[in-house]
């Protein structure tokens, strides 16, 4: 079973112009609503595709939005624990200026979650993880989440047997790596924050991930320059083909859906890693967060996974 802990979801609403008028009206060509925030991404790796492995999403919702939210999670028969909030859940807008080629994003900081809302979604993640599950813990924090809550709660799902897998920034990374999780993903900057803040990089990216020890397996992602993985103190690098990227958002996300997903269907790291970067590029080459599984499956035989060192 895959967990995916989504606890600042969003309703993605991502509206094409023709052309952004500045300081007057601008005309939607088109414009959608899905379920969005980081959690929900990662989700969209482990629908897409023929096999839909088992897993179930934990997230707050609430208010209007949370009940337009809670009707795209029937409609796509998801297992959803959603705790209820009395706060009203985010909307995150993706405005995208065709005739420019830009995409300007505004992100809400969506409502505060109350103790009790908290302590219910925690027992419940608790009583439903078991050994051997893999549970991934995606984003950001809402306020009245305290910093340290990944570290608590992947302390104890670690304690209980299950692969923990951290994808966060800030503070919540800071804290949330003192528990040693199976697996850390995040991006360049992120993890440059974290292993060396403020500080110039004197060491290669390679070496910094060889000599990194604060959890179990480690996956940078590098944008368009792929990614430098560690598993089981074997280093890996990934090699992409030249794409013309329309909007990356999202592709971390989906490119850790895909990965835990082929992991959980027992394939070598190496797979599992082609795979995930053929999600993520299929994702780059639409303006909103997107799947083409005729994509994936062209891009695969491309993408070049190598073995460096041991560490
Ligand atoms: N411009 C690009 N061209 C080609 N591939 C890209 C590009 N941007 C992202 N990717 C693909 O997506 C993967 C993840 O990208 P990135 O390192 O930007 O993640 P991220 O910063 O965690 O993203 P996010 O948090 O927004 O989901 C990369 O490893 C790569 O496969
Ligand atoms: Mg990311």
């Amino acid at each position: 079973m895959i967990h995916v802990v989504a606890l600042n979801p969003a309703l993605d609403r991502t509206v094409i112009l023709k052309e952004f008028n500045h300081d007057g009206v601008s005309r939607a060509k088109e414009s959608m609503d899905l379920l969005g925030g980081k959690g929900f991404n990662v989700v969209r790796s482990l629908m897409t595709g023929e096999e839909r492995p088992p897993f179930q999403i934990h997230s707050f919702l609430g208010g209007y939005i949370g009940d337009i939210l809670r009707t795209f999670i029937d409609e796509k028969g998801m297992d959803a624990r959603i705790t209820n909030i009395t706060g009203t859940t985010r909307i995150c807008s993706v405005i995208v200026d065709e005739q420019r080629n830009e995409v300007h994003l505004i992100n809400e900081s969506g409502p505060a979650i109350t103790q009790a809302e908290k302590d219910e979604l925690y027992s419940s993640l608790l009583a439903q993880t078991k050994p051997g599950d893999y549970v991934i813990f995606s984003g950001s924090l809402p306020k009245g989440v305290e910093p340290e809550f990944y570290q608590t709660v992947i302390r104890t799902l670690e304690e209980k047997g299950a692969h923990c897998v951290l994808d966060s920034s800030g503070l919540p990374l800071e804290h949330g790596v003192q528990a040693n999780p199976w697996l850390l993903k995040v991006n360049e900057h992120e993890f440059k924050e974290l292993v060396s803040p403020g500080e110039k990089q004197i060491q290669s990216l390679e070496t910094m991930v060889a000599e990194f020890d604060q959890a179990q397996n480690v996956m940078i992602t590098l944008g368009k320059n792929g990614a430098l993985a560690k598993f089981n103190h074997q280093l890996y690098q990934v090699e992409l083909p030249a794409i013309e990227a329309r909007n990356a958002t999202a592709s971390g996300d989906i490119f850790l859906g895909a990965f835990i997903k082929t992991m959980d269907q027992g394939a070598a790291v190496e797979e599992a890693l082609q795979t995930a970067n053929a999600y993520s590029l299929s994702n780059c080459l639409s303006w909103y967060p997107h799947i083409n599984m005729e994509e994936v499956e062209t891009f695969k035989p491309n993408i070049k996974v190598t073995r460096l060192r041991s560490s």
